[in-house]
Formats: C-alpha cells, sequence, structure tokens
C-alpha cells in the first residue's frame, strides 16, 4: 500500500524506517520529512497541519494509510477530514486528542472517572492563581495549559519563582494550571487502543532535562532506554487497569471513540502510578528505542488500531535486549540557537541501516511478555532468533535517526532545528548499548551539538 507518514522529528524517521520494513508497504511519503527520513521516503511538502491539504494530497497520490506522527495534526482534525475522505489513518480523532491538547479536558476527565493523577486549579488571571500558589509549598509545578511540546512546565523551588513564572506563562499562553507536585520515578507507557480493545506497547524512560544531572530547563526530551527499570507483567497489568482501561471507558461514556497510540507520562509514587499527563502519539525520544526493539510488523499494527481489530492482533514482539539513544542538539537549544551548521561523520554511521536485508520470513515465534528479563543476547543469536520470526531484516545495532537535519545545496548535512539527532542503539545489556550510542555520538563531528553524557543514569546507577 501506498503509505503517507506526516512530521519531521526523529520520532517520524524511527517511524518511517520501521514502515518500510513491512511488506504492506509499497511506497512511503512523508510530509515534511528531514535529511534521514528523505533516505527511505518520498519527502514532499505540504502543511501537515491543515486537513485539506493533506486530504488533497492523499487524493492525488493514491495514499492508501496516513500515519501522524506528532499531535499538531490529530488537534487540528486532520485524521476526522481523512475519515470523511474514506481514507485510513493510524493516530485518533481531534475530539479524542484533546486529550494532549487540554490539560482542563484530561484533568476533568481523570476527575469525574477516578483515574489517579495530581490535584490541579486552572487560572486565567494571575491574583487567584498566586493566592492559590500562597497555599502550596515548594516545588511548585505551573504549567501551561495546551500544547507545549513537553516545555511549558515550570518547577518552581521557591514562592518568589513560582510567582514569576505564574506571570511568564499567563503572558505567553492565556491559561495555567497549577498542580500538586508529586515526588517518584517517571515512566512513559505505551498502549495501543481501537476504542474497543487496549494494549499495552512498551515503556521507557527520558531525561527531560537539559543538562547532566538532570540539570537545567526542560526540553522535548534529551535522551531515552526502553524497557523502563519498572517494567514486569505485574507493573503493566496494573498500568492498564488503573489507568489506560479506564480512560478508554471513560473517553467512551463521553461519546469518543480514541483509536491510536495512548502515551501514558506516569509518576510512580509511594502511593502506586499516576498520571502526569496524556500524549495522544508517541514520545520523541522514546519512539526511537521503541522501534529498535519491536520485532513485529509495525503497519500491521497500525492497521489493526485503525481497522478496530486490535483484539485478533497476535501480541507485539518485542526484543528483550534494552536500547538507548541520546539526542544531540544545537548549543542553544531549548532556548536560541544557531541554524545551518554542518555536522560530519553521520552519513558513514547511518548507511547499512538504511538498507535492511531480508533474510527469511519463517513462522512467528512464541508470544513473549514484554521486556522481562534482559537475556544476554549475541550477534549470532540476533540472527538466529531473527530468522523465525513473521518478518524478518538484519538490520543494524545502532541507527542515527534524523530530527532537524536538512541538506545544504552541496548535499552536506546540516542541523537546522534544536534536536537535531538521536542516536540510538540495542544491545545485551543497557550498559552495552549505552557505550555503542556515546561510541558512534563521538564519531560524529558537529562543533555546534551537545548532548548530556550521563543517559541511562537511573537505570545504571551511573
Ligand atoms: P509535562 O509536560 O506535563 O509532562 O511535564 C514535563 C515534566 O515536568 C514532567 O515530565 C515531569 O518531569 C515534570 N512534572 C510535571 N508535572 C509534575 C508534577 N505534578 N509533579 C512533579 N513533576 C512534574
Ligand atoms: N519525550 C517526551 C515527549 O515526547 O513528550
Amino acid at each position: 500500500m501506498n503509505i503517507l507518514l506526516l512530521g519531521n522529528g526523529g520520532r517520524e524517521h524511527a517511524l518511517a524506517w520501521k514502515i518500510k520494513q513491512s511488506p504492506h508497504c509499497t511506497a512511503l511519503y512523508c510530509m515534511n520529512g528531514n535529511a534521514g527520513i528523505a533516505d527511505v521516503a518520498t519527502t514532499v511538502t505540504g502543511n501537515a497541519n491543515n486537513p485539506a491539504d493533506v486530504v488533497a494530497f492523499c487524493q492525488k497520490n493514491t495514499i492508501d494509510f496516513v500515519v501522524v506522527g506528532g499531535e499538531t495534526p490529530l488537534v487540528a482534525g486532520v485524521v476526522d477530514a481523512l475519515a470523511q475522505a474514506g481514507i485510513k489513518a493510524f493516530g485518533c480523532n481531534q475530539m479524542a486528542a484533546q486529550l494532549e491538547g487540554s490539560k482542563v479536558f484530561m484533568k476533568d476527565l481523570c476527575a469525574k472517572y477516578g483515574i489517579p493523577t495530581a490535584a490541579y486549579q486552572r487560572f486565567t488571571t494571575a491574583e487567584p492563581a498566586l493566592q492559590y500558589l500562597q497555599t502550596l509549598s515548594p516545588p511548585l509545578v505551573i504549567k501551561a495549559d495546551g500544547l507545549a511540546a513537553g516545555k511549558g512546565v515550570i518547577i518552581a523551588e521557591s514562592y518568589a519563582e513560582g510567582e514569576a513564572a505564574v506571570h511568564t506563562l499567563l503572558e505567553e499562553q492565556g491559561a495555567i494550571v497549577i498542580e500538586e507536585f508529586m515526588e517518584g520515578e517517571e515512566v512513559s507507557f505505551f498502549a495501543l487502543t481501537d476504542g474497543i480493545t487496549a494494549i499495552p506497547f512498551g515503556t521507557a524512560q527520558d531525561h527531560k532535562r537539559v543538562f547532566d544531572g538532570d540539570k537545567g530547563p526542560n526540553t522535548g526530551g534529551m535522551g531515552a532506554y526502553s524497557p523502563a527499570p519498572l517494567e514486569n507483567p505485574a507493573f503493566t497489568q496494573q498500568i492498564m487497569d488503573s489507568i489506560i482501561i479506564p480512560t478508554v471507558n471513560a473517553l467512551n461514556a463521553e461519546g469518543i471513540t480514541y483509536q491510536g497510540v495512548l502515551y501514558a507520562g506516569l509518576m510512580v509514587t509511594k502511593d502506586g502510578a499516576k498520571l502526569l499527563e496524556y500524549n495522544a502519539r508517541f514520545g520523541d525520544p522514546e519512539c526511537e528505542v521503541l522501534m529498535l526493539r519491536l520485532n513485529t510488523d509495525i503497519v500491521e499494527i497500525m492497521l489493526s488500531v485503525a481497522e478496530q481489530r486490535l483484539a485478533a492482533l497476535p501480541t507485539p514482539q518485542w526484543d528483550d535486549a534494552p536500547a538507548l539513544c541520546v539526542v544531540m542538539a544545537s548549543k542553544g537549544y531549548p532556548a536560541q540557537f544557531q541554524k545551518g551548521t554542518v555536522i560530519r561523520g553521520v552519513d558513514a554511521l547511518s548507511t547499512p541501516s538504511y538498507q535492511p536485508t531480508k533474510i527469511s520470513e519463517g513462522s512467528s515465534s512464541e508470544p513473549r511478555l514484554n521486556g522481562v528479563g534482559l537475556t544476554p543476547m549475541t550477534a549470532a543469536d540476533g540472527v538466529a532468533q531473527a530468522a523465525f520470526r513473521n518478518f524478518s531484516w538484519l538490520v543494524s545495532d545502532t541507527v542515527v535517526f534524523h530530527a532537524g537535519t536538512a541538506r545544504d545545496e552541496n548535499g552536506a548535512l546540516t542541523a537546522i532545528g534544536g534536536r537535531v539527532l538521536v542516536v540510538s542503539s540495542k544491545a545485551a545489556t543497557l550498559r552495552q548499548a549505552q557505550q555503542n550510542a556515546y561510541k558512534a555520538v563521538d564519531a560524529i563531528q558537529w562543533d555546534n551539538g551537545f548532548c548530556r553524557r550521563d543517559i541511562g543514569w537511573r537505570a545504571l546507577g551511573v
């Protein structure tokens, strides 16, 4: 089938890389893409947030299936417009996307249906917000109400800092939410639902702060690994029972059918797991490590969500081997950064991964539990295992996914975004994946780039 992917980040490069390995995929287009995506898909320009533009492109190019990477097209109603035009898509409709697009919608739904999350209040003016702030003790959590790409949250360590945050965010965003501070371990928990059935779809841990030691401002994410150390069958079941399934039921009760990925940002506190936020998309860079570990055809999975036949889908298979990724960003990110700086050494690292070699189409392996017990795996084991998988491709275990990259007129790779490269590696142990990822990072020459050097510290203890 002809597939159109919407988006231009590292998440979309990982999705494109995985989609391209599917036997379902005849042709892959990406609106708008980046230099890495251009190696696996035909990149086209267009406004991916404009429903009419996306529908028109699909009709002109006989697109059978659209995969929406980020939240903006979902919130803009792209999937609704595609459905009206009779075009299938992976991604939720506009009503369902409010779960991410409006904190108030999400919080009210949680309150009404008893889904555990932090207590909160919403404000549009400073005076009542500051009065409420005085009733709390720091750390104080002040958030923008609306889409802010994970950057609209300020955790203030003092009342004075909180007061400044209230003014700044109100000025920038118009509406804010002040909520209870939750202490614990953060986990990105993914689930898929077609509105009838919900299944777990992996876990990861992100690194939100820009500098080593979790210092500095929040970013979209500076690195991740999968699975999260807390993941085990009991944990997964508990999150499905207490958070994911109640959410799908709550949405149905409100007349909203959610079809797509549910990304629950969890804080696992001493009183159990609570929702920090919901996203209607895969995490970035969590998607990169998930795609490296996924051994099942992603297009078949996404189609079963779009066609409401998730109940009949064989359990997705994950590599037991963990994966870790390091984000390389432009100096200055998440604030101002320079565009157009040249990056060297990436092409040499990446090329083999773009040309996966098909080695067999054996029968599907037995279902395995998600990421339980990290069995050491040698390269030879990997090949042997792969030979028994449904859709088996031999791929490199280190892949450089592109985010904000472009080619200049001479074909040189340049940085045009804040987060630029996502150096991702899968190995027998998380330590090995970390070492391999940093080895690849060190082979990249980019004067204007930086990365955290401690990705994985929480799981590895260093
Ligand atoms: P959000 O965009 O809402 O996920 O927030 C970004 C980050 O801020 C989260 O990943 C947490 O690290 C932190 N954060 C947000 N809300 C809270 C909270 N209520 N308590 C503690 N930390 C929080
Ligand atoms: N990595 C966090 C996010 O995608 O929101």
